[in-house]
């Protein structure tokens, strides 16, 4: 029996470097222990009889590839807190020597155990990222950021480099029950564990979170169940926002009757906040996992534009350059995009322009990645984002460009030819216009009929236009 001790429970490095050599080795996984300093993490080799150890490996024989998408799988399943992750991974990656497309086999029991591990600490380190929240203390070297958080799983490490980035010039410091992140501006310090009253109670920063939670709680769209879905009941406690919830519930109708007209009449410094939370819902975005398109795409593109813009369109997903790219319409059907923008009298830089789902869907081709539709699951997993983004700007007009935005933005199926030429109501009641989609022009096979349509939607994009008054 082989045993492996690892340095800590996020030691993936640890596990992986010792993984290999076990396979090198030929060590079956049933002659593994595996253990986190003196404790023994493996009740899975423990309780599996299984064969002997193989004979050990010829040292000439070339060492195994790894795909990719076990490494990225086990990256984020070797953080769970289930004891047998260890074992389990290396279970897996021992089968992977025969079948080397074994991650693709949705149904087999090793496999799903471990998605649903992995799934498990992508959610947790999401969870992280959205509810830490800082309070303010000064110190002998000035203001410093304090917060206290959670997890799940071993994943505060593997946040670090985030709240880094994110929180660059603050010094801050996250303090949880395995580990404490110190950052001073220029270096990361990792201190002991430490415990809720290490944390200092509220503060006046909780009114910046107060303030930006308030602004984008759409008393229009009140789903309780959603709200404790996003927001689980156990992240509460640490969350200043959390206390406006039962009075924003109440308040809910009074507030929505009233929404439209203050959102035409924001301060310019909402705007300020406005951009600032943009920005955080933009970062949040980007490590979206809400449904499976994250998985083979480059990148979350999220929309672009002015935080104040009075115009948005929302197009459909994201095409192979934008994904590339990680910007919206930058590709064929960007430039026809751009083209009718200027023809109708719009400059696209005053507007903000997003899509429906923000991970391009495609299916592989030899080295082509072909546009796949989004189905309803994935437009409706979206449609969490693009509220975001509309209950932040709420822009004067919105335009769907094809039937996905129509979709998403109307929660329902809406027909282009039937809605298309007037103004309509989105549910929060903002004025909405439906147009087709870019690229919809540009696979018209008849010419005539390519310029007549294109002149249609030009002529679309300028009635909405006008409607901005
Ligand atoms: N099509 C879209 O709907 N959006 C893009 O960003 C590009 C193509």
């Amino acid at each position: 029996m082989r045993v492996v001790t690892l340095s800590a429970p996020d030691d993936v490095d640890g596990w992986r470097d010792a993984a290999r050599g076990l396979l090198a080795d030929h060590v079956a996984p049933d002659a593994v222990v595996w253990q986190v300093g003196d404790a023994a993490t493996d009740l899975f080799a423990a309780t599996a009889a299984g064969p002997p150890p193989a004979p050990r490996h010829d040292a000439a024989a070339p060492a195994m590839r790894v795909p990719r998408a076990f490494l990225d799988l086990a990256n984020n399943a070797a953080l769970h807190q289930d004891p047998e992750r260890f074992a389990l991974l290396y279970a897996m990656l021992w089968r992977l020597r025969a079948t080397p497309r074994l991650t693709d086999d949705h149904a087999d029991p090793l496999v799903r155990r471990i998605e649903t591990l992995a799934k498990s600490v992508r959610r947790d380190i999401h969870k992280m990222r959205a509810f830490v929240r800082f309070r303010s203390v000064s110190d002998d070297a000035g203001e410093r950021y304090v917060a206290w958080f959670e997890p799940e799983h071993h994943i505060v490490r593997a946040n670090a480099a985030f709240f880094v980035n994110r929180f660059a010039s603050m010094r801050w410091s996250i303090l949880t029950p395995e580990v404490s992140l110190h950052w001073d501006g220029a270096a990361l310090q990792e201190g002991p564990a430490a415990e809720r009253g290490d944390a200092p109670e509220g503060d006046p920063i909780e009114e910046v979170w107060k303030t930006y939670y308030a602004s984008i709680f759409n008393p229009a769209r009140v789903k309780v169940g959603t709200m404790l879905r996003e927001m689980p009941r156990k992240y509460w406690k640490n969350m200043p926002e959390t206390a406006l919830v039962p009075q924003l519930l109440a308040t809910a109708q009074a507030r929505e009757s009233g929404m439209i007209d203050k959102a035409r009449a924001r301060e310019s410094t909402v705007g300020d906040n406005a951009r600032a939370a943009w920005e955080a819902l933009r970062d949040e975005a980007s490590a979206c996992t809400r449904c499976h398109l994250y998985k083979p795409a480059t990148q979350t593109v999220f929309g672009e534009g002015p935080v104040d813009a009075t115009m948005m369109f929302v197009g459909e997903q994201p095409g192979d350059q934008e994904d590339l790219a990680g910007q919206p319409f930058v590709g064929p059907a960007g430039q026809v995009f751009d083209r009718a923008l200027a023809a109708a009298g719009i400059t696209r830089a005053e507007t903000y322009v997003t899509n429906a789902v923000k991970h391009f869907k495609f299916e592989p081709r030899g080295k082509r990645r072909i546009h796949a539709k989004p189905d309803a699951g994935e437009i409706e997993a979206c449609r969490w984002w693009t509220e975001q983004e509309q209950m932040l700007l709420r822009p004067k007009v919105t335009v769907a460009l094809g039937a996905t935005a129509a979709r998403s933005l109307f929660g329902k199926v809406m027909t282009i030819g039937r809605e298309r030429g007037r103004e309509l109501r989105l549910p929060d009641g903002g004025a909405a216009w439906i147009t087709v989609h870019p690229s919809y022009l540009l696979r018209l096979p008849d010419e005539a009929a390519r310029a007549s349509e294109y002149e249609r939607f030009v002529e679309d994009l300028r009635m909405a236009h006008a409607a901005l008054g």
